[in-house]
């Protein structure tokens, strides 16, 4: 009688032992966190993928893949520059996948293409390329990890100001960071006594800009001012070369996607003395950025890293310190709200993310184009401090 009760009580406990072993494996299991980092990896735009997957994986390489004692998995994907792709690769990671963050974007459509996505599933984006200032205003799940436009544009027309531009004529890429930049130019320039005295929009599509330099050149402006997405920058510039705008005494001016660290040395020694404005040079004196253009040239075969590389690395590492913050919890809004006001050092220098816009303050540059120990560079010789969008309502 009491071996058989004994052996009733065995089954029972045996019949929830499975079970509850099945909790404790689930509960010592190390719980993994997943980022879908959706980068544009083949097409006209395929360099801004490799550079942000590159930085990404620095990052993770540097600091170890355990947060707040959760594994977190890096999930790459191509939309080959297609919004469409873009929104489509949104939906699967975060219904799939369950990702945790969405984090990419090389250009502005492509971001604006998951922004009902994010905010509808409440799953934080960290834009790593992307420039178009109201970005950020169509969900409140984005965060910047990049630049804007107008915040790198100022810059360059205070330069121009104080070196005695009076006329310009600005040259851009005919979609939103381009529209940015032009309109920041002529208020920049204008409220500083220059003045614009054309605005051009080429297409994006077609890299073929032999016509609107033509016509910027029989302007006779001071100076012509440019931009372009940066992996549009190589052959933007080999057409300012050959159609001898420098030659014609035109200042050529721009934000610094036109001289591109992925693409300078390709543009030969005629863009030596170019000035732009910008955010990032893998020439910037700092130590965390020597280490971090040295380790990033060992991890890919000598390939040097641009500002969208750098993009990647710090926007991982805003995810990383959101996790820490949140001791690992992946509630979307949490994370947001964790990001609001971080400051972090960067290659770059220090940045921080604005709490009321969510979008990224940080020093803009002056630089000129120089050729040191045999490499063509952007070397930074001025700086304003903790720019801020100044478009952002
Ligand atoms: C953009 O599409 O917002 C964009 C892309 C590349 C750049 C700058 C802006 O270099």
């Amino acid at each position: 009688m009491m071996k058989r009760r004994l052996l009733l009580a065995g089954v029972a406990a045996g019949a929830f032992a499975v079970p509850f072993a099945g909790m404790l494996t689930s509960a010592v299991a190390q719980e993994v966190v997943k980022i879908g980092l959706i980068a544009t990896l083949t097409g006209p735009q395929a360099s801004s993928g490799r550079q942000k997957v590159a930085g990404a994986r620095l990052f993770m390489a540097q600091n170890g893949d355990t947060i707040a004692g959760k594994k977190i998995e890096l999930i790459i994907k191509d939309d080959t520059g297609v919004a469409d792709q873009t929104r489509r690769i949104a939906q699967e990671l975060i219904v799939n996948d369950k990702v945790a963050f969405l984090a990419g974007f090389s250009l502005t459509p492509l971001a604006l293409a998951v922004a009902p996505v994010i905010t509808q599933a409440k799953v934080p984006a960290i834009i790593m390329t992307a420039g178009t200032s109201v970005i950020t205003e169509r969900s409140p799940y984005f965060v910047r990890a990049s630049f804007t436009l107008p915040q790198q544009t100022i810059p360059i027309t205070e330069w121009a100001a104080k070196n005695g531009i009076k006329t310009a004529v600005s040259l851009v890429s005919d979609y939103g960071p381009g529209i940015d930049a032009q309109d920041a130019f002529k208020m920049g320039l204008e409220a500083r006594g220059g003045k614009v005295v054309e605005q051009i929009k080429a297409p994006l599509a077609n890299p073929e800009f032999a016509a609107f330099l033509q016509r910027a050149k029989d302007l006779k402006p001071d100076a012509l001012f440019l931009f372009v997405p940066a992996p549009t920058a190589g052959s933007l510039m080999r057409q300012v070369v050959d159609r001898g705008i420098s030659q014609a005494g035109i200042k050529v001016i721009g934000t610094g996607d036109i001289t591109d660290d992925d693409q300078l040395n390709g543009m030969g020694d005629a863009v030596i003395g170019l000035t732009t404005s910008h955010f990032y040079s893998a020439a910037h004196d700092s130590p965390m950025n020597k280490k971090f253009v040295a380790d990033f040239k060992a991890a890919n075969n000598n390939l040097r890293p641009n500002f969208i590389g750098v993009s990647g690395y710090d926007g991982m590492h805003l995810m990383y310190e959101a996790l820490k913050k949140t001791n690992g919890n992946t509630d979307g809004t949490a994370l947001v709200e964790a990001m609001k006001g971080m400051k972090l050092e960067s290659p770059r220098g220090t940045f921080s993310i604005d709490p009321a816009t969510r979008d990224i303050v940080q020093d803009v540059y002056i630089r000129k184009v120089e050729r040191k120990d045999g490499e063509l560079y952007n070397i930074e010789f001025d700086v304003v401090k903790d720019v801020k969008d100044p478009t952002h309502k």
